[in-house]
């Protein structure tokens, strides 16, 4: 089988379903967040605060073309699709996947996250979370070969959709 990459906002599961792909596939597991976070030695937070956000861009461009065609199951992070480079790299992947999830669903959800903390979102309010998110909704649908809604449903059910599906 070839590899299986996971987009979609913050929020939306990437990482869940990723873990729960990996255990029904067999194939490896990759958060591209802990790759860039295992380079640089800090958090994404203190890298965004020292080098601003373009240069934490670079490194996931970088992580990105190493894993190309690497067979795993890859949870990027959910602005991997603002670089348009980035955007042709994943259409040339393997089956590449968009979470789709609502706005009324990833908010709590990012709102109630205290192990994570997400320079883009941390102490905004809804109205600021969802005009980061809109703009992107058009990424995700170029950059997916396959739309999975996520709303309302379990990992589980989620992960029958996509090994249906590809
Ligand atoms: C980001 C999403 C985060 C992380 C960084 C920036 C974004 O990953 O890469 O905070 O711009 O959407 P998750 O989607 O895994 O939270």
């Amino acid at each position: 089988m070839k590899g299986i990459i996971l987009i979609g906002f913050m929020g939306a599961g990437k990482t869940t379903v990723g873990k729960l792909l990996s255990e029904k596939t067999g194939m490896e597991h990759i958060d591209f967040d802990d790759k860039i976070v295992e380079e640089i030695g800090m958090t994404i937070q203190e890298y965004f605060d020292l080098h601003g956000e373009e240069a934490f861009r670079e490194r996931e461009t970088n992580v990105l073309k190493r894993y190309i065609d690497h067979n795993q199951v890859v949870s990027t992070g959910g602005g991997i699709v603002m670089r348009p480079e980035n955007r042709e790299l994943l259409k040339q992947m393997a089956p590449v996947i968009y979470l789709q999830t609502k706005p009324e669903v990833f908010i709590p959800r990012l709102k109630h996250d205290h192990t994570t903390v997400r320079p883009l979102v941390v102490s905004k309010s809804p109205e600021e979370i969802r005009q980061v998110f809109e703009p992107r909704i058009p990424f995700y649908e170029e950059s997916s070969s396959l739309v999975v809604a996520t709303d309302d449903r379990t990992p589980e059910e989620i992960v029958h959709e996509i090994l249906e599906n590809i």
